[in-house]
């Protein structure tokens, strides 16, 4: 327990968002807060625009932007905040996958006008699944926006959550006159463009006739109707729920204009959880523990020819982390190292000379690293619950230079160490096949694989849409599956055995005829 404090007092997660609901700019404004910037339009560069085409050597370039972003730390009122950048555009919602496996919890901002969006149901799925604790903030109130009753309901539906709303919107658009907030019982008043840090009007009682002074008659009355209805049917937050991921409280507000930003941000500094305890392959690691522990949950290549460097990140799970001391590399079997570590404040990065859990720190890497990779103090496991999921484009790689052959699978290996994509190599067969979830990918891979490795590769496009992770009782079944369902049959990078569906028909009807298998959506079966 040496480093209870320093636990206590961190508080490591991410903001997810539909791209263009307001993620950027509620970070910013975290960011202002927290003293960590000074001026608006700081953290907007990180931003890779929808319109941006599909240039990825200009995509790359604001994402080099962002490798100083990756982690924004600050301090709000005595609690050290890390939050974790998760890319915008879709094509990297991979990323943002595993960026979730490192965070201990997470806000969600919906917009208020469009409500529920493809990219916030996916980002969600993956909260619950590993019921981390959310926090929901309706952005965009100065917009006309769905009646907020509606928004909350299809919000609990789409998502499967239970909402709790801590604060209450008084009207949108133009009409917008600020929030109440449930929680201490104040009303704050809607200016554009606020300061943020302005506290509300406490208010003992709804009836109190200074309600109807501010807001007017109307929207008062309207204001104790709707408050005495949530009251009524919400009660208390009850914060173990919200611990657990069942319940997520709701926040209304505008970024753009800070507003009902100091409300949720309060909150956050108030329920969210410090750093967890969390699983390995054979026991569970106590965050209080002193030995140091912690896993690579992304890396970061630079595509800049002139500064080709890795940097992969570490999040550290129990112990204090070290500079220039030597830890356990577990899947290399081998003690490293780190002279420069790295930790993140906005847009600057600076040596860190020691770290604890919850933080991460970036380590600079010559090819060391994969995904999920684990360091210790000497101990052999590896922390669960880093899966890969199910890719959305199959291509099968064709070598168009057999000269490189060696290159090219050197080159397909390290990549997907790296996490641009995954590998799967037929069954019984050679073919190489890459799986992603955008586009955007395939264009990377060709490009460094002809850099990096000097191979050339083009792409075939194959009919799969989802890949299954199989397993059964007797793997003799698995066997006899693969062989019988050979065209559709796949080995994963570490040899697991994957079915690689063309519709959802042919999967539905592939485990309707084979009860005995189990077929599992992403790779996390493997552990533990
Ligand atoms: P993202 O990171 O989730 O993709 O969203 P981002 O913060 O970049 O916000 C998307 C757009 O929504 C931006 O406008 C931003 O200014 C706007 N926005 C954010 N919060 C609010 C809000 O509370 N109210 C209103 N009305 N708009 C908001 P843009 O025109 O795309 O970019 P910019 O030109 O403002 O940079």
């Amino acid at each position: 327990m040496k480093y209870l404090n320093e636990i206590q007092r961190r508080r490591t997660f991410a903001i997810i968002s539909h791209p263009d609901a307001g993620k950027t700019t509620l970070t910013e404004k975290f960011l202002l807060f927290g003293g960590a910037i000074q001026v608006a339009g700081a953290v907007k560069s990180n931003k890779i625009k929808k319109h941006a085409t599909s240039d990825f050597m200009e995509i790359e370039r604001q994402r080099g932007i962002s490798v100083a972003t990756s982690v924004m730390t600050f301090e709000y009122k005595g609690i050290l905040i890390n939050l974790l950048d998760t890319p915008g555009h879709k094509d990297f919602a991979e990323d943002t996958y595993r960026t979730l496996t490192a965070v201990d919890s997470v806000i969600l901002v919906v917009d208020s006008v469009n409500g529920v969006e493809e990219q916030t149901r996916k980002l969600m799925e993956v909260c619950r699944m590993r019921n981390t604790p959310v926090i929901v903030f309706i952005n965009k109130l100065d917009r006309d926006g769905k009646n907020r009753f509606d928004l909350l309901e299809e919000i609990e539906k789409e998502l499967n959550i239970s909402l709790h709303p801590m604060t209450w919107p008084i009207n949108s658009g133009k009409d917008f006159k600020g929030v109440y907030n449930l929680y201490d019982k104040s009303l704050l008043l809607f200016s554009a463009h606020t300061k943020g840090d302005v506290d509300g009007l406490h208010i003992q009682d709804l009836t109190d006739p200074l309600v109807d002074d501010k807001l007017g008659e109307r929207d008062a009355a309207q204001l104790r109707e709707d408050i005495e209805l949530i009251e009524g049917v919400y009660g208390v937050l009850n914060t173990e729920d919200y611990l657990k991921g069942l319940v997520a409280p709701v926040f209304f507000g505008s970024a753009i204009n800070n507003f009902g930003v100091k409300e949720l941000l309060d909150t956050f500094i108030r329920i969210a959880p410090p750093p967890q305890n969390r699983t390995t392959t054979i026991r569970e690691v106590d965050v209080h523990e002193d030995k140091l522990s912690g896993f690579v949950f992304k890396i970061h290549a630079n595509l800049d020819p002139r500064h080709r460097d890795r940097i992969a990140f570490l999040r550290i799970c129990s112990g204090k982390f070290e500079r220039n001391r030597f830890y356990y590399h577990v899947r290399l079997d081998k003690e490293l190292r780190f002279s420069n570590p790295y930790t993140f404040m906005a847009r600057e990065k600076s040596v860190v000379e020691d770290a604890y859990a919850g933080d991460v720190v970036g380590l600079f890497d010559t090819g060391n690293f994969k995904i999920g990779d684990t360091l210790t103090e000497g101990e052999r496991f590896y922390f669960t619950g880093i899966p890969s999921f199910s890719p959305e484009i199959f291509k099968e790689v064709v070598n168009k230079d057999p000269m490189k052959t060696k290159q090219l699978e050197k080159g397909l290996l390290q990549l997907t160490d790296e996490g641009v994509a995954q590998l799967f190599t037929q069954y019984g067969g050679t073919k190489k096949i890459i799986g992603c979830v955008g586009e955007l990918q395939f264009e990377v891979i060709q490009y460094r694989l002809l850099q990096e490795y000097g191979a050339s590769v083009e792409f075939r496009t194959l009919p799969y849409y989802k890949a299954c992770w199989i397993t059964a009782k007797d793997a003799a079944k698995v066997e006899e599956f693969l062989r019988f369902r050979q065209a559709n049959a796949a080995l994963d990078k570490d040899g697991h055995p994957v079915y690689l569906a063309e519709s959802e028909w042919y999967l539905n009807t592939e485990m309707r005829n084979h009860p005995d298998i189990e077929f599992h959506f992403s790779s996390e079966v493997h552990k533990g």
